[in-house]
């Protein structure tokens, strides 16, 4: 499998690809790579000739050192992983800070009409920066076609889509669906940090998702926001940090139902000291 590591090993490469009129995909990634982000890959592979997987812990979207430092940084497993998949038809990009900002180790401020001020943005600051500058940048390396992006993140998603829309940048975005462990646990390189008795406790938040979906069909926002905050203060070993059912356009909290609209609900708990984030599609 071809690891490329600066900027300019990846031009040259694309240059070539496109001038075969091939298409690329692209899945941009931190690493410790799992089965939701092969599940993102093989979608790619399906409908472009080749995939680059970007494997880059970005420090521009960390609010907490401690976070950054802890993230888990495995990249021949993670190479040893993809090659499961394919060996030909995937590409890792692996660079070092530097090829990414130069010495310049800051993000660009954007505005996002407003997704950016809810649920993550209100936790983490100056995250949504961090991520429009990474994946702006790297759209402009590779130069994608199609990319890949899960629907833990919903939130990301959104944003980055409209990235794309305001940036006027030409590669369709494709969210896919939340890849979970066989507990219901949304797949997520923090996982593997999660001590086991936290293990065994984190799927109590995809179930009270669930649960919470089926309570929407009959009760108000309000009244659901409640009951979920309720199971959560009984549970001794995962800390809610918010509920929310929001508008899946604007991402606004919903205060009356409207039966046009699409609502997905969130979550973001602590696990110990570990942040987890899930969420569930409600109509
Ligand atoms: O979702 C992630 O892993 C990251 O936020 C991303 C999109 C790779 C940007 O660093």
């Amino acid at each position: 499998m071809r690891v490329l590591k600066t900027k300019e090993e990846v031009s040259s490469l694309v240059g070539q690809l496109k001038s075969q009129n091939l298409k690329i995909g692209f899945v941009p990634t931190m690493g410790a790579l799992h089965q939701g982000h092969l599940s993102l890959v093989k979608s790619g592979l399906d409908v472009n000739n080749v995939v680059f997987v970007s494997i880059f812990v970005n420090p521009t979207q960390f609010d907490n050192a401690q976070d950054l430092e802890k993230y888990p940084r495995t990249l021949d497993r993670d190479v040893e992983l993809l090659q499961t998949i394919s060996d030909s038809k995937i590409i890792v990009y692996a660079p070092s800070v530097e090829d990414i900002y130069s010495d310049n180790v800051i993000s660009t401020s954007f505005s996002f009409d407003g997704l950016e001020f809810e649920m993550e943005g209100r936790f983490r600051d100056g995250h949504f920066d961090g991520v429009g500058t990474i994946v702006k940048r790297l759209f402009e390396i590779v130069t994608p076609n199609n990319a890949y992006f899960g629907q833990k993140d919903f939130q990301q998603l959104q944003i980055v889509k409209k990235l794309v829309e305001k940036y006027d940048i030409p590669v369709k975005i494709t969210g896919c669906e939340i890849y979970r462990e066989s507990s219901g646990l949304a797949m997520s390189s923090r996982n593997e940090r999660l001590k086991t008795e936290y293990k065994k406790e984190a799927p109590f938040i995809y179930k009270t998702l669930k649960a919470a979906k089926v309570k929407f069909g009959t009760k108000s926002a309000n009244k659901v926001a409640e009951w979920v905050e309720k199971e959560f203060a009984k549970n001794d070993l995962l800390e809610l940090e918010y509920f929310i059912i929001a508008d899946v356009e604007t991402l606004k909290p919903v205060k009356r139902k409207s039966k046009q609209k699409k609502y997905r609900a969130f979550i973001a708990a602590y696990a110990d000291d570990i942040r987890l984030i899930d969420n569930i599609a409600l109509n």
